[in-house]
């Protein structure tokens, strides 16, 4: 088949005389009868009636557009309002995705129930649920306000009809792989339903001027015939993670169209609901055991908020155990394995740590937390290190650094807001990039006070410096690549 033949069959073909579509090309239109009249698609064809210049609105000064309708309407729920930039606009459409069962049908009831406790109706739309099994976690939250609406099925035609009826301060479709548009012959959650169904309910709510937010559930490996499809037809999109095994949750802005984005909010999934946690500290670090090799805590940040999270290494009962293996790629949890993967060759060919051949090594974020970013490396390396090496780093050192294959540490950005951030959890030193100090004498004059910041400026310096504590307490020297306890500036 040549390509213009490939091409023909693949694009659809419109009658210029009829405006019938052809998934074929054929000379004669089924529809009208005439000849030669199929041609691409994108062809323009002029709706009959239409002059060029009726029903089109004039442009007009952008600085006489009221804003007015852009002011947002608190949702009461503190940590979405943060990442919302204070609430949810009128007739705006947002879109909380996340895998099941990680809470966003609870976020969205405890975002109803406190508009509605403001004497507001506000309506839920359960296609996924039947209204007992609604009201059941309903009351585990507590008292169920009495303006709180809610409607059950799927049909997406009802749920129009019913805003339309009750015009509520906000609208909850809970959710968009259950709710169908019945003039489709596809099952609810197909991607031709999905579409057809965000498009007509986005229609409703900026004709009605009711703020709309969509459940979407997506799977662990990101599945793209679901909400992901549709992320261009709303105004936010927000993910809702965290493992479903621990009790934090990450509310993160994706796309929004009224503030910033990449602010991020968190939550505890208690037995009563979720609940803001403004100070997520004790949570990530609560259980930490100090003094155990392969432990290194590192300030990542979540949007613009700093976060502590523990990293965590170990090395398998598989390592070392069959001479010249090959090293195999770790094991990891809430860190990326090749990202590890690298970091392991980094330490292994730019350090005189001794990474043993094959390792097994295992590489955790605690806490149910992902992180992704690149100045983590540095922690990831020094925890492997530390558990080869069997020497713990000091319990009140911080790490952050994204490392180079030349085994350079690289800055990252926002280095005082992760400073302030491990200072006022109590830790008192800092190994983070040099050009970091380098480049701007301020954030080492910004350190907050009591926190000793060190400039590295390469993972084996890092090794030294945070080596030399766990070396000064078993004996300096003992151990190679450890070995060098330097007087370290900090003291
Ligand atoms: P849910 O909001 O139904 O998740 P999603 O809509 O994202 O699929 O919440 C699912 C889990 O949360 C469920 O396993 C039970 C748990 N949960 C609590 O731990 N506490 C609570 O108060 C509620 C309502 C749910
Ligand atoms: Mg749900």
């Amino acid at each position: 088949m040549t390509t213009t033949q490939r091409a023909r069959s693949d694009v659809p073909y419109v009658c210029t005389a009829c405006g019938t579509t052809s998934l074929r090309w054929v000379g004669r239109c089924s529809n009208c009868g005439e000849w030669n009249t199929l041609g691409p698609a994108s062809v323009r064809v002029r709706r009959p009636g239409r002059t060029a210049t009726a029903d089109t609105a004039p442009a007009v000064a952008l600085r006489d557009v009221s804003t007015d309708g852009a002011r947002p309407l608190p949702t009461g729920v503190s940590e979405l309002d943060r990442v919302l930039g204070g609430g949810v606009v009128g007739g705006s459409v947002t879109l909380l995705f996340g895998p099941p069962g990680i809470g966003k049908s609870t976020l969205l009831f405890q975002v109803l129930s406190s508009v509605a406790g403001t004497g507001v109706d506000v309506m839920l739309a359960s296609a996924e649920e039947s209204l007992t099994q609604v009201s059941g976690r309903a009351s585990r939250m507590g008292p169920v306000p009495q303006h709180l609406l809610a409607l059950e099925g799927p049909d997406v035609e009802a749920i129009e009809v019913a805003v339309e009826r009750h015009r509520p301060a906000i609208v909850v479709v809970d959710s968009l792989q259950s709710v169908s548009d019945p003039e489709l012959a596809q099952p609810a959650g197909s991607l031709a339903q999905v579409r057809a169904c965000v498009e007509r309910l986005t229609r409703m709510a900026k004709s009605s001027g009711v703020p709309l937010l969509l459940v979407g559930h997506v799977t662990k490996d990101g599945d793209l015939a679901g909400p992901r499809a549709v992320e261009h037809l709303v105004d936010t999109v927000l993910s809702f993670d965290g493992d479903r095994h621990h009790a934090l949750r990450v509310l993160t802005s994706v796309k929004h169209r009224f503030g910033p984005t990449g602010e991020v909010g968190i939550f505890e999934m208690r037995d009563d609901g979720l609940r803001a946690v403004p100070d997520p500290g004790p949570l990530m670090l609560g259980d930490r055991m100090a003094g155990v090799p392969g432990s290194v805590v590192v300030p990542v940040l979540q949007g613009r908020r700093p976060l502590l999270v523990e990293v965590q290494a170990l090395l398998g009962p598989g390592t070392g155990s069959s001479a010249g293996g090959v090293a195999s790629r770790p094991h990891t949890l809430g860190i990326d394995a090749a990202r590890a993967n690298l970091l392991m060759a980094v330490l292994a060919c730019r350090t005189a740590v001794d990474v043993p051949v094959p390792a097994e090594f295992f590489v955790a974020a605690v806490g149910g937390i992902t992180v992704s970013e690149p100045a983590a490396d540095l922690a990831v390396a020094l925890a492997m290190a530390s558990v080869v090496r069997q020497r713990p780093v000091p319990a009140d050192l911080v790490v952050f650094g994204e490392l180079g294959l030349a085994g350079e540490v690289r800055t990252v950005p926002g280095a005082d807001r992760r400073l302030a951030e491990a200072h006022r959890a109590g830790f008192t030193r800092a190994l983070v990039p040099a050009s970091t100090l380098g480049d701007a004498k301020a954030t080492a004059a910004a350190a907050p006070a009591g926190l000793v910041v060190h400039g590295v400026r390469t993972l084996a310096e890092a090794l030294e410096l945070a080596g030399a504590e766990a070396g000064a307490q078993t004996g300096p020297g003992t151990m190679p690549g450890w070995s060098t306890v330097r007087a370290a500036a900090n003291r």
